[in-house]
């Protein structure tokens, strides 16, 4: 009998584990979901890559991930979302439906915050691609986005560094940078961010509202399932996390951005 369509698995993927957080956030609110997730580890990291080299890799993933038979392939990466959206939504057809990291929180930001100033950080690709600035013009409800480059927090998170007093300081040196000034409101833009989202909130001391991206999307996946009839009533089967290069480190590493290790099998993307 033909598997129903509703307990085939979500896709995820990102440059890394660093999407681990919103794979977190969709487990959290929709539990009954099966996820297969792809970090690839071995181009880590994204932000820093060309917008034709990360094309070329998320084809790839997408073929993985559709071998899996997932009904829904999220991109669960900024710097992706930004460079190979519409290239993967054209790739993969009607094969599976496409989400971005992009969209739920443009849209978000027009439902709550129309005619403000509006701040974003993120990697150097996520940030120069302008696809955020492109969309929030689109809604055209007098939005200003200023935004800010913030290379490095993604590394120092990765090597451990939050909540401490080295995180503080390279926070603090971004978010006073003075292209971020007047902001009401903050998108995290990067999959690494919501660790540090209290030393964010905290730096601005309740002025500003810092925006979870992964609470965001994991709300918008929800709501997408279910206007689509392709809502799960029941988990069936267990979650599978691949990674392009495997090291011990990453493994150890799944549990800041998880919550929890989790085991990661080695899927070498060109062999
Ligand atoms: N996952 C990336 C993003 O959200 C951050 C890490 C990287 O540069 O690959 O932009």
């Amino acid at each position: 009998m033909a598997q129903d369509k509703r307990e085939k698995p979500i896709g995820i993927f990102d440059s890394g584990i660093g999407g681990l957080t919103v794979a977190q956030a969709i487990v959290q609110a929709l539990p009954q979901e099966r996820l297969v997730y792809f970090g690839d580890t071995a181009h880590l990291p994204y932000g820093d890559k060309s917008t034709a080299a990360i094309q070329a890799y998320a084809v790839k993933i997408c073929d993985l991930l559709l071998r899996q038979q997932c009904k829904v392939i999220l991109i669960a990466c900024n710097s992706a979302s930004a460079a190979a959206y519409e290239l993967v939504k054209e790739y993969v057809g009607s094969k599976a439906r496409v989400l971005n990291v992009i969209d739920p929180v443009v849209k978000h930001i027009g439902e709550t915050y129309p005619n403000r100033t509006i701040g974003l950080i993120g990697t150097k690709q996520t940030v120069n691609s302008n696809v955020y600035r492109k969309k929030v013009d689109e809604l055209d409800l007098g939005i200003t986005l200023k935004s800010h480059a913030t290379p490095l927090l993604a590394a120092m998170i990765e090597e451990g560094f939050f909540n401490d007093t080295i995180s503080e300081s390279v926070i603090h040196a971004y978010l006073s940078d003075p292209g971020l000034v007047g902001i009401e409101a903050l998108i995290l833009g990067c999959t690494h961010y919501p660790l540090i989202k209290k030393q964010i909130e905290n730096y601005y001391q309740g002025q500003v509202d810092v925006l979870d991206a992964s609470q965001i999307v994991a709300r918008h996946v929800q709501s997408f399932l279910e206007a689509n009839s392709l809502a799960s009533d029941k988990l069936v089967g267990d979650h599978s996390f691949y990674v392009s290069d495997f090291t011990q480190s990453f493994e150890e590493s799944t549990r800041i951005f998880f919550q929890r290790e989790v085991h990661l099998e080695h899927y070498p993307l060109w062999e």
